[in-house]
C-alpha cells in the first residue's frame, strides 16, 4: 500500500483528484468506482472544478456506485443517487446513462444485485475504486462479521453505522435499516483502488486497515492483499503514522 499523509486540505484533494483525472487523460474510457460519504466531497468539487477549467472529462467515462440504501427510490434526497448527481454528476459531462448506483427501491433486491455484478462483469474491471472507510473498518456497507460476502448484496446496518450516518437524515430512525453494496470481492477487482481517510475518529480503523491482521472483522485490512492501493490521510487519520 502506497500511504500518503497531508498537511492540509487542498493538497489531500488535489493529489486524489489528480489521481482521476491522470486515469481519464490517458484512458477517457475509463471505469470509475465511486464512494459517497463526506470524505470524497472534495475530491469531487475539484474535480468539477478542473472539468470547468477543460483539464478533465468524463463524457467517454462510466461509473459504478458501491452502494445504496435499501427502500430509497432514485430520486429520494438523501439516496447515494441524489447524493453523485449533486456532488458531481450534474456539474459534469458525464454520460448519466452509463452512471450506475444499485437500485435500492428494486421490488426483487437479490436480482438487482445479480444485475449489478453482471454490468460489472460486462463492462468491468473498474479501472480506479474510490472508497472511504467507516470508524468500524467497513468499506462499501461490508460490515465486520464473521466472514463477508464477495458479490453484490443486501446487507443490515450496524447500529454503529446508523449512527454515523444520522447526520444525513433528520434522525437515526429515518436511517434505512439496509444497504445494497458492492462486495469486498467486488471491490478488489478493480485495478488501482484509492482510499481517502479523514479525520481522528477515523485513526483507529485506518491503523488496523494498514497494519493490522487481514480479517473479515476489519473488511478494510482486506485491501491489504490488492497489489495497487493508494491511501491518502489527513492528519487526524494518520495521526500514528510517522
Ligand atoms: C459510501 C461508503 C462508505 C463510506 C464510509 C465513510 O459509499 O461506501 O463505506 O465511505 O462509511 O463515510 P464518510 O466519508 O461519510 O465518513
Amino acid at each position: 500500500m502506497n500511504i500518503f499523509k497531508f498537511e492540509n486540505d487542498e493538497d489531500f484533494v488535489q493529489t486524489g483528484a489528480n489521481l482521476v483525472a491522470s486515469l481519464l487523460q490517458s484512458n477517457p474510457k475509463a471505469v470509475l468506482g465511486l464512494a459517497t460519504g463526506s470524505t470524497p466531497i472534495g475530491v469531487y468539487e475539484r474535480l468539477v472544478q478542473m472539468y470547468r477549467k477543460g483539464l478533465v472529462s468524463f463524457a467517454k467515462a462510466s461509473s459504478y456506485n458501491l452502494d445504496e440504501y435499501v427502500g430509497l427510490s432514485a430520486d429520494h434526497p438523501k439516496s447515494y443517487r441524489s447524493f453523485m448527481n449533486k456532488h458531481l454528476f450534474d456539474h459534469i459531462d458525464i454520460d448519466l446513462s452509463r452512471t450506475h448506483v444499485p437500485d435500492g427501491n428494486a421490488k426483487d433486491l437479490t436480482a438487482e444485485c445479480l444485475a449489478y455484478d453482471q454490468r460489472l462483469e460486462n463492462e468491468g474491471p473498474v479501472d480506479l475504486q474510490i472508497l472511504g472507510i467507516g470508524s468500524n473498518g467497513h468499506i462499501g456497507f461490508n460490515e465486520p462479521d464473521a466472514s463477508l460476502t464477495s458479490g453484490t448484496h443486501v446487507v443490515d446496518l450496524l447500529p454503529e453505522t446508523r449512527e454515523a450516518n444520522a447526520r444525513f437524515f433528520p434522525s437515526v430512525t429515518d436511517v434505512p435499516m439496509q444497504a445494497i453494496t458492492m462486495g469486498v470481492g467486488s471491490i478488489l477487482k478493480a485495478q488501482q483502488i484509492l482510499l481517502l481517510v479523514r479525520g481522528a475518529e477515523k485513526a483507529e480503523a485506518i491503523r488496523k486497515a494498514v497494519k493490522g491482521p487481514i480479517t473479515t472483522q476489519c473488511p478494510a485490512s482486506l485491501l491489504q492483499s490488492h497489489p495497487n492501493v493508494m491511501v491518502l490521510l489527513d492528519e487526524g487519520a494518520g495521526q500514528w503514522l510517522k
